[in-house]
């Protein structure tokens, strides 16, 4: 007896995926990072290899179970993920892009282990790309879907985002209760509207977000 069904709704598609968390050296052994854990970006992988798609999974640092997918590259730092997505992306129909990608490295990663000496340390940071961004510019971009996870003023910074980095579909939610969790809790903000979901598990709000993500492809 077949208990789950996943209509393959998603067939013949080309999906690229980032996920999970870069983490910048500071030197060999240390680095900056943040509290992803990859989860969400995990359970779209899973859910959208179940529903036929061809998913391709770049990801960086996640403490989640990586799911099976079509094919995986580990990406550890958010110059390799733009790297490996770039690499990728060409054929694909959808783009989505959940990874934390850090938005600064140390401008120098030193070769060995930074040892300590005065009582304060600076370290100076530079501007990473913008992987979404430079993906929504491509001359024939895939359908792009967006991620934004905020403290405050969710649904304002999501909307901003998605209008600046020119995508189609932008995933809203409260940073400080989905990270880590195995819950979540989305609006999602395309040209049709703004829908929230309920607080479901990670599951349940991928295979959601993949239901109209499919909607808005055909
Ligand atoms: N993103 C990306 N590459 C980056 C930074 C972000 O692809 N270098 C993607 C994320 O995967 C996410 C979306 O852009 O889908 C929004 O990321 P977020 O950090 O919320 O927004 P930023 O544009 O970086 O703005 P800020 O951090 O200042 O809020
Ligand atoms: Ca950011």
């Amino acid at each position: 007896i077949q208990t789950h069904f996943t209509p393959k709704l998603l067939a013949g598609k080309k999906i690229l995926i980032t996920a999970g968390a870069t983490m910048e050296m500071l030197d060999p052994v240390r680095g900056i990072t943040n509290i992803s854990s990859g989860k969400m970006g995990f359970a779209l992988a899973k859910v959208a290899t179940q529903m036929g798609a061809e998913v391709t999974l770049v990801h960086g640092h996640a403490t989640a179970v990586r799911p099976e997918v079509s094919h995986a590259y580990f990406a550890g730092t958010a110059n390799a993920m733009y790297q490996s997505v770039m690499q990728h992306i060409a054929d694909q129909d959808v783009f989505i892009a959940i990874a934390a990608v850090a938005d600064y490295s140390p401008l120098v990663s030193a070769e060995q282990k930074i040892k300590k000496s005065e009582e304060s340390l600076t370290i100076q940071l530079k501007r990473n790309k913008d992987i979404l961004a430079d993906v929504a510019k491509l001359p024939n971009p895939p359908y792009c879907v967006g991620f934004a996870a905020e403290t405050e003023h969710v649904l304002q910074h999501a909307r901003q985002k998605r209008q600046d980095k020119n995508i189609p579909l932008i995933v809203a939610n409260q940073a400080n209760l989905a990270l880590g969790s195995d819950n979540n809790s989305v609006t999602l903000i395309d040209d049709s509207g703004e829908y929230a979901l309920e607080t479901a598990d990670k599951t349940s709000i991928a295979a959601k977000i993949l239901s109209h993500l499919h909607s808005q492809l055909n």
